[in-house]
């Protein structure tokens, strides 16, 4: 039995500590779906097909990974692709909370739903995806945060807002 786990979320952008929830949930199951949430509430820096094939660009080498785009409950992609876990990264006692609601409405949702939680790697703990984009908003270094391959995408983008921005005169 091929056992499926997905890894959703927003990624707007993916950050070293998404990138480290996969690579050690690659370890847990033959096939690691990364789903990248469409319908947000969130208004996101880059499109929906922009944050899947950066996450592909940063995850090619890893073959049993796939990048996806999900609209809608996450339960009816986890039943669509026979999951047997969702994994998710804990930051804090706030993630953990969030995490743990979830966890039960899904379940309530879908019997048969999963969660497995990581602990984040404790010098990742403060990264998120907002704080990246903030950095990146005033010309920060965002090299500590995100994988060196997205680096040039994410500082071209807040440039270009930057420039779009900036007031006459
Ligand atoms: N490293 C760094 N940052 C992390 C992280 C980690 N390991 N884990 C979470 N984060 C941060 C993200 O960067 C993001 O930061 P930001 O808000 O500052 O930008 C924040 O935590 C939350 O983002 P994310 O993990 O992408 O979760 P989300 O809240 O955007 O999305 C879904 C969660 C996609 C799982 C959930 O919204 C969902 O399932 N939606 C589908 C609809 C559905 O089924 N709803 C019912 C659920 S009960």
């Amino acid at each position: 039995m091929v056992r499926t786990m997905i890894y959703p979320g927003t990624f707007d952008p993916l950050t070293n500590g998404h990138l480290d929830i996969v690579r050690r949930a690659v370890r847990l199951c033959d096939r690691l779906i990364v789903a990248v949430l469409v319908n947000s509430a969130k208004q996101t820096a880059f499109s929906a097909a922009e944050r899947k094939a950066m996450i592909q660009t940063v995850l090619q080498d890893l073959r049993t990974v796939e990048v996806v785009h999900f609209d809608g409950l996450l339960v009816d992609l986890y039943r669509r692709e026979g999951a047997c876990a969702v994994v998710r990264g804990l930051r804090s006692e706030s993630d953990f909370r969030f995490e743990a609601e979830m966890a039960a409405a899904n379940k309530l949702l879908l019997p048969s739903y999963e969660t497995c939680l990581l602990p984040c790697r404790i010098d990742l703990a403060f990264t998120s995806s907002s704080i990246v984009r903030e950095v990146a908003s005033y010309g920060g270094d965002i090299s500590g945060m995100v994988p060196s391959a997205l680096i040039e995408k994410i500082c071209e983008r807040f440039a270009a807002r930057n420039s779009q921005q900036r007031p006459e005169g």
